[in-house]
């Protein structure tokens, strides 16, 4: 095991969820984790983010074990402080490092946390700690919702032209565009040669989406998916969408895709949200739970420090004012990552 010289303290300040069953959160003093996996990195946590809607997981899912213990946030931004001898990103104390941990286990609001090397990357030189934090699961959700069960080839990314080809030939809608994994999927859809990246959002949002490669916004406030669909020029339809609302909105994504599409959910699954009536086969109709691979997370980085892509920040708090980070997250309206800062150094 490697470690960093600086003295560890004894305690450690961290948030807690009181139960499975509610959604109140405390803050609380622990003992530092201790490494157990033989892939434990210990990490010094900078900055931490939450996700729309976690407090509820532990209570509608039986993925989360029952021993977990009931820390939030699991995305952060952080320094190692020790990890194993051998492991596979190589990574050392002192590296700046930024991943989501696996849901199953405590997430980052606390000052030390234990990510796995396998979900570590370093964080591109040119972020800092808020926005690395407002990266991995957003990206990682996007990335794995267009390129690995979506339908466009990420290797058009580097210039492949056979891919870029393909990739030409595909409309691409999202949902929920101008939030945080919504934010990425634009992007990476536009930066793939999507034929069109047509993006649902908010009224106050639409010139945001277009400046990260929306070619066409739908304000769902004003139209429903069904309505733009209906009421524009032949090929309105999509062959790929990326859904992340449910409800009405995932009814619309089913008048939106084509024939044969593909409709990838990270919501609800699609065939809870299928219009009464609907007779469309899709070659894909899925909802997914990302994986949180520092692999996709290092491919991601090389973008962000080529200046290709970047990660959207809503709001940066304090990490006392963790409650109102949480009704930000909890409103359903951010702009991007709702941040906790959780070092001074953040
Ligand atoms: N399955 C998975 O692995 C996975 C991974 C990540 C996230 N998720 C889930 O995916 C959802 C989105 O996550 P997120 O982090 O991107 O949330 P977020 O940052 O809160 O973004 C949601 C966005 O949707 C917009 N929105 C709300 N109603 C809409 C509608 N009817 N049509 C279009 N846009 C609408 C919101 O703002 P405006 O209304 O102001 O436009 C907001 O920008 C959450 O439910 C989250 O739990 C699942």
């Amino acid at each position: 095991m490697a470690s960093s010289t600086t003295t560890l303290p004894q305690t450690m300040k961290r948030l807690l969820q009181v139960s499975r069953d509610s959604t109140e959160i405390i803050c609380t003093t622990a003992p530092l984790p201790v490494p157990t996996h033989p892939e434990d990195v210990l990490v010094r946590v900078h900055a931490a983010a939450p996700c729309a809607g976690e407090l509820l997981w532990a209570r509608f899912t039986d993925a989360i074990p029952a021993d977990k213990e009931l820390v939030p946030c699991q995305d952060l931004a952080g320094t190692v402080v020790t990890a194993p001898a051998s492991n596979p990103g190589g990574f050392a104390p002192g590296d700046r490092v930024y991943c989501r941990i696996h849901a199953t286990r405590p997430g980052a609001a606390r000052d030390y946390a234990l990510p796995r090397a396998s979900e570590l990357a370093k964080i591109p030189p040119s972020l800092g700690w808020i926005e690395a934090a407002a990266t991995p699961l957003s990206a990682l959700t996007a990335w794995q919702a267009l390129f690995v069960q979506g339908t466009l080839d990420a290797r058009a990314i580097k210039g492949d032209a056979a891919a870029r080809k393909e990739n030409a030939k595909i409309r691409v809608l999202v949902t929920g565009a101008g939030g945080g994994v919504g934010s990425w999927a634009v992007q990476l859809a536009a930066l793939a040669g999507a034929k069109a990246v047509v993006a649902v959002c908010g009224r106050d949002k639409g010139e945001a989406v277009r400046a990260l490669g929306a070619t066409e916004v739908v304000d769902y406030t004003q139209t429903s998916i069904e309505e733009w669909v209906a009421a524009g020029p032949a090929g309105r339809e999509v062959d790929l969408v990326v859904e992340m609302i449910g409800g009405k909105t995932l009814a619309g994504s089913w008048a939106a895709v084509k024939e044969g599409g593909a409709l990838i959910s990270i919501h609800t699954p699609p065939e809870y949200g299928k219009p009464e009536g609907m007779t469309k086969q899709l070659s894909k109709a899925l909802w997914f739970i990302v994986e949180p691979l520092g692999s996709n997370l290092a491919e991601i980085g090389e973008l962000i420090e080529a200046g290709r892509v970047r990660p959207t920040v809503d709001s940066v708090w304090e990490f006392a004012d963790f409650k109102k980070a949480f009704e930000r997250v909890d409103s359903g309206h951010a702009k991007g990552k709702v941040i906790i800062k959780v070092s001074d150094e953040a």
